[in-house]
């Protein structure tokens, strides 16, 4: 009788990717700085790259701040790890920033554009100080590579 190895998706707990203000808008949102793909498109690229570590994704975007900071509050128990493009909150929200501090779980920030060489506004994170590790400028593709540090972070975890 064949016994498939147990799927890592029966008892581990999923990644939570977040996602700030206006992100709802990729797509048709300054394509010449974040690109055509939409956010629909990456929650799909997402869930198929985690799916292959053995995740599953939670995937959600808010507007609103207090919503970000309850979802970053559920991922202390919830979540393995998280994912988080904060948008225009990564400069400006303390209430983020303090509630990553609470988190105690590996967190990448991510941001499609390279918020260094852009406004000066842009240049200083709230989130950079809590998160694991960051990646920006790299489009759609930063969040793919963020599942993948989340994955392998996860992996020496419980090695
Ligand atoms: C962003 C960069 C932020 O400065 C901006 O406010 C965003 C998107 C990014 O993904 O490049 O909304 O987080």
């Amino acid at each position: 009788m064949s016994r498939k190895s147990p799927a890592r998706t029966s008892r581990a707990k999923p990644i939570y990717v977040l996602n700030g203000p206006n992100l709802n808008l990729l797509g048709s949102r300054e394509p010449e700085l974040y690109g055509r793909t939409t956010l629909a498109d990456i929650e799909q690229a997402a869930a198929a790259q985690a799916k292959a570590h053995g995740y599953e994704v939670i995937f959600r975007q808010s507007n609103h701040e207090g919503v970000l900071v309850d979802w970053i509050q559920e991922a202390r128990t919830a979540a393995a790890g998280v994912i988080l493009n904060a948008g225009a909150y990564t400069h400006t929200s303390l209430a983020i920033h303090d509630a990553l501090r609470a988190l105690d779980r590996p967190l990448i920030e991510v941001h499609l554009s390279n918020i260094f060489a852009r406004e000066p506004f842009r240049h200083h994170s709230h989130v950079s100080p809590v998160a694991t590790g960051v990646i920006c400028g790299l489009g759609a593709t930063g969040y793919l590579l963020a599942i993948d540090a989340l994955a392998s972070l996860l992996k020496e975890k419980t090695a």
